[in-house]
Order: C-alpha cells, then sequence, then structure tokens
C-alpha cells in the first residue's frame, strides 16, 4: 500500500470546566499523549473510501455513527479543490472512543492533517480548527470548541469560547491518573440535559455555573502557583457540582470516591459524563500507582497515569 500522507492527534482531559465551557465559562484542558490516533490517506483509483474501527468501504455508505468524518472528508477535499474520489482514508485509533477523552475531535484533527499532508499543503491553526468544528457540530450538541483547540494545540489549554484560548503555565509536580470506566460517554445527552436543566431550574443552575467559574479561575492560579492540595480540593467540588447536573452515575463515583479514599488529592469526573472517565490527582508517581491499582479492583477497565511535569515537556 503506497502511503500517500499521514496526520497524528492524541486526547484530551478536562481538569476543569466541562460543561459551564458551554455557556460562557472558561475551561481548563490538558492534552492526552498516553494513546494516539494515527491517519493514513492512500491514493488509488476510485470512489474515496474509508477504514475505521466502524466501518470499511466507500465513504458514501458510511453509517450514521461516522456522519460526521464523512462531512469532514468531503468539506476538507473542497476546502482542498480535490475532487472527492480517488482517496482511502485509514484511520487506526489506541484512543477508546466516547470516554470524554476527546477521540472524536482527534480524529478530526488526525484526518485533516493527513489530507493536508498528501496533497503537500499547509495547514494553518485557524484552518484546522474550522474543519474540525464542521464534524464536532455533527457529533456533539453546540460543542464550545474546547476539545478541538486543546487537541490541535497539543498543550494546556485556558479556553473560553468567547475569548479563545490562552496558555496556562504549570509549576505542579503531581501526577494525573486517568481511568476508564468502560461505559461509553453520552456526550449529546449529557449536553441536552444540562441545558434543559438551565432553562427549567436557571436560579439553581447559574450560581453552580458561576461556582465552576470561580473554581477554573482558582485553579489556573493555583496550577501557576504549584499549590497542589487547592485544586485537588476543587477537583472535588466540582466533582459535587456536576453531580447536581446529573451527568454522573454510579461507576463514576464510586471510581472517585476510591480514588479519594486511596491517597487522591481530588478526583472528579472528566468530559461530558454519564459514562467515560473519571480523573485524580496525586502528589506523587508512588500514590498514584497505588491509586491506579485500587481504580482497576474496583472495575476501571484501563488507567493511565502520568507526569504533569513530563506533559508540561512532551513534544
Ligand atoms: C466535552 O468534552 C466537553 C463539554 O464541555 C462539551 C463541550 O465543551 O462542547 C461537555
Amino acid at each position: 500500500m503506497r502511503r500517500s500522507g499521514i496526520g497524528y492527534a492524541t486526547g484530551k482531559i478536562i481538569l476543569m470546566g466541562e460543561h459551564a465551557v458551554v455557556y460562557g465559562k472558561p475551561a481548563i484542558a490538558l492534552p492526552f499523549h498516553a494513546a494516539k490516533i494515527e491517519t493514513t490517506v492512500v491514493f488509488h483509483r476510485g470512489a474515496t473510501q474509508i477504514e475505521c474501527s466502524y466501518y470499511k468501504g466507500d465513504l458514501a455508505n458510511a453509517p450514521e455513527v461516522i456522519s460526521g468524518v464523512k462531512s469532514l472528508i468531503i468539506t476538507t477535499l473542497k476546502y482542498l479543490k480535490k475532487p472527492n474520489k480517488n482517496v482511502r482514508v485509514v484511520i487506526q485509533s489506541q484512543l477508546p472512543a466516547q470516554r470524554g477523552l476527546g477521540s472524536s475531535a482527534a480524529v478530526s484533527v488526525s484526518i485533516v492533517r493527513a489530507l493536508f499532508d498528501a496533497f503537500h499543503m499547509p495547514l494553518s491553526d485557524d484552518v484546522l480548527g474550522k474543519l474540525v468544528s464542521v464534524a464536532e457540530e455533527i457529533h456533539h450538541l453546540n460543542p464550545s470548541g474546547l476539545d478541538a483547540t486543546t487537541i490541535s494545540k497539543g498543550k494546556p489549554v485556558y479556553f473560553d469560547r468567547e475569548k479563545g484560548k490562552d496558555d496556562i503555565s504549570l509549576n505542579l509536580d503531581g501526577y494525573i491518573v486517568v481511568a476508564d470506566t468502560g461505559e461509553l460517554g453520552q456526550t449529546r445527552l449529557a449536553v441536552t440535559e444540562v441545558s434543559q436543566r438551565l432553562e427549567e431550574n436557571p436560579e439553581v443552575m447559574e450560581p453552580l455555573l458561576n461556582r465552576i467559574h470561580e473554581l477554573t479561575e482558582q485553579t489556573r492560579e493555583t496550577l501557576e502557583s504549584g499549590e497542589i492540595i487547592t485544586v485537588g480540593l476543587a477537583m472535588n467540588e466540582v466533582h459535587q457540582i456536576l453531580q447536581q447536573f446529573n451527568i454522573s452515575n454510579d461507576a463514576l463515583d464510586r471510581l472517585v470516591s476510591t480514588a479519594r479514599t486511596h491517597g487522591a488529592l481530588g478526583a472528579k469526573l472528566t468530559g461530558s459524563g454519564k459514562g467515560g472517565c473519571m480523573i485524580a490527582l496525586t502528589r506523587d508517581y508512588e500514590t498514584a500507582s497505588v491509586v491506579a491499582a485500587a481504580l482497576e479492583a474496583e472495575g476501571a477497565i484501563q488507567t493511565w497515569l502520568y507526569s504533569l511535569k513530563e506533559m508540561i515537556h512532551h513534544d
């Protein structure tokens, strides 16, 4: 098979501000380098084809579940002024899908990068962001752009949907444990439910969203000043608020409380919730390993741990 273009992307985790970011509050997200997506574009003669874990065949007959990816490929080819034929797009992902780790945005980023690479076209962040939003708007309801921004950038990001992104400096020596409940997260449902709750109960929801905003601002400062205990406490409080939004579930709550009883300084769900992953913060590698083992014993199907320091230096 002749390889003609290649594009990579990794995932993201949201440290603070999921859901609130949809309503104009800031959020903090970190790249998740532990698992990678690689998309290859191969030239051939005939209809555009796609190969991924959900489907292999002509793009025109792709199932509904990958309709975002389908639109993205068509839009990107059009942007590149290329006909919608003669390419096969092969997606290989180590990033579990629908777990709040940004796999849909990461797949999109890797596809756009691979198509631009195949046609030897330079790709700016701005164009990448605009193209990726085509698929995100189909996968998600009213996406804030946080996932696409963090994944395109591959660095810790402070994000506001109105004001855009800003770099953050991390001066923490801690470790993050990410654990997968094995249950599929439900972004669309979770985003819809939060918006209904906000409409029906603004007097309850608005103060909670404002509190997430305050905790996100505080976390930005404490990540910089290295006050790890305060970061952990903020994670715990945000998890409690997300429980009130009804987007946590038993599996997430069980893992969050297991992490805390095994030495985590803070723990919360990450991403849209209703399944997917949780994260825990620990002071050192040894505690992170103990927490990861306890989470697996409690039913997590996979755990990853990484040092915040190494993540900053990751390129
Ligand atoms: C999904 O990864 C994060 C949410 O805040 C939705 C969004 O930002 O579009 C739940």
